[in-house]
């Protein structure tokens, strides 16, 4: 779905990825320490930020010259890290936003709600009053009423209660199930591992290590990143 080869970029001068090559996969973590540029290799997935050398193909088409916007139209959606939406609307209103136009609207924004019962339940809450990890959930629900072939996410777990936790890990296996892909960066390596097909470990902006997923991958990443 989407393939990375050889992608060199950064913000401004400062080189942050060097040479970094994603192979295509269902599942696709990428795992490194903080500051590795696992952020970064989003943004360029999506189209925030263009590579100075290299190549994004999604879908068999060569979308490295593409606008955010115009990959989201071809399938893709961005889930930033940090639980993002707009705290003085509800939780209602901020899915009705990305459902507004769309066709069968209001049928995206329920099958979001059937997805994820906090949401129902704080429905007319403001999105800003609710726990970290519901924004979270808000968040990812907001990406999946665009209906994408391919859902980034930047540590969705981050940050949040451990039920919350295991909850958004089984979304995202249930995702996968229902054939989505998915683009996660994770620093929880075992379910990371766990869920994807591939990964990449990521160092001061080179791959440092990649490999076939699966819960056997876990030591040997483990080592690679001294943890
Ligand atoms: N807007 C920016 N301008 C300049 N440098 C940046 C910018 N954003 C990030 N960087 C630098 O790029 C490098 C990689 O940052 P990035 O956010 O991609 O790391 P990360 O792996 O996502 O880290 P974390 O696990 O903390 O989220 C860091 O050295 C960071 O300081
Ligand atoms: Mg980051």
């Amino acid at each position: 779905m989407l393939e990375l080869t050889d992608i060199e970029a950064g913000y401004g001068r400062t080189r942050v990825l060097h040479g970094v090559t994603v192979p295509a996969g269902k599942v696709v973590a990428v795992l490194g320490h903080n500051g590795a540029g696992k952020t970064t290799l989003l943004r360029l997935a999506i189209g925030l930020i263009k590579p100075s050398k290299g190549r994004v193909l999604f879908d068999g088409e060569d979308v490295t010259s593409l606008a955010p916007n115009q990959r989201v139209a071809r399938g893709m959606a961005y889930v930033p890290q940090g639980q993002q939406s707009f705290g003085q609307l509800t939780t209602l209103e901020n899915l009705q936003l990305v459902a507004d136009g769309r066709r069968g609207g209001k049928a995206l924004v329920d099958a979001q709600m059937a997805r994820f019962p906090a949401l129902e339940q704080f429905a007319a809450r403001k999105a800003g009053l609710l726990s970290g990890g519901q924004r979270q959930q808000l968040a990812i629900a907001r990406a999946l009423i665009t209906q994408p072939k391919l859902l980034i996410l930047d540590e969705p777990t981050e940050g949040i209660q451990p039920t919350i936790v295991a909850e958004i890990e089984q979304t995202i296996v249930q995702l996968a199930e229902e054939g989505m892909h998915v683009l996660l960066v994770e620093q929880h390596i075992g379910f990371a591992l766990e869920a994807a097909e591939r990964y990449v470990v990521l160092a001061s902006g080179f791959v440092t290590q990649t490999g076939v997923g699966g819960m056997a991958a876990t030591s040997t990443v483990r080592a690679a990143m001294a943890i």
